[in-house]
């Protein structure tokens, strides 16, 4: 499970956010919609540790994230959350089969790396370079990427943000059915992607307390 209590975060340039409470429950799959700059991609990025809460804390099972030293945050994310990031951050000039061995580099595991590419109809594509595949394609690369190491948590920020509705929707469709079991919490500005998923928080209320100090 994973809690956010009274948390608040304020960037350099003064923007503050303030989140109020709320519960992901483990297992679940959760969709954030919100306006742009609310504040949905600073969430995940503070659940993933790679931004720190000036208050309140993150409790992922109910050890607080915030208070943790940012090496235990990274080895924490590594071993346990799958992020999607809303530009991938694939290495073009790679193949598929290496951007996914290249978590090796972390520890990680990636024997899975084919069986989690069928699953997503991109064993074909194995040997191609990044490159020269479609933004489709790259998506689901990406996705393989964050769930080839089994995570508990998986994060995906806009993961349909560049792609037309019915690409969006095939992706989305194998996203959640892949992350059956785990927490899924993914951020889209897509109201039609809903049904794919149990819960639906509408960021623009979450984030009611949003300010420009
Ligand atoms: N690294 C940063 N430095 C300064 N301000 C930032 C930074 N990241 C995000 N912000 C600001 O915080 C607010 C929320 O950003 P973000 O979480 O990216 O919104 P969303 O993902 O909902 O579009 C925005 O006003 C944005 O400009
Ligand atoms: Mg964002």
């Amino acid at each position: 499970m994973i809690k956010i209590i009274g948390v608040s975060k304020k960037f350099k340039n003064e923007t503050a956010i303030d989140y109020k409470d709320m519960t992901f429950e483990s297992g679940k799959s959760y969709i954030l919609l919100g306006a742009s700059g609310c504040g949905k991609s600073t969430l995940l990025n503070m659940i993933a540790g790679i931004l720190s809460p000036e208050k309140g804390s993150i409790e992922i099972d109910g050890k607080d994230m915030a208070a943790a030293s940012q090496k235990e945050k990274d080895l924490f994310r590594i071993k346990n959350i799958g992020y999607i990031f809303q530009d991938f951050k694939l290495i073009t000039e790679m193949t598929v089969m290496d951007n996914i061995n290249i978590l090796k580099l972390e520890g990680v595991d990636t024997s899975k790396a084919e069986s989690v590419l069928e699953s997503l109809d991109m064993l074909d594509k194995k040997n191609k370079k990044v490159k020269n595949l479609s933004g489709g394609e790259r998506q689901r690369v990406a996705i393989a990427r964050a769930i080839v190491k089994s995570p508990d948590i998986i994060l995906a920020d806009e993961p349909t943000g560049n792609l037309n509705f019915a690409i969006g929707e095939a992706v989305i469709k194998q996203l959640t059915e892949i992350s059956k079991g785990k927490t899924l919490i993914a951020v889209t500005h897509d109201d039609r992607l809903c049904k794919y998923f149990d819960y639906v928080i509408d960021m623009n209320e979450m984030t009611g307390g949003r300010y420009d100090a």
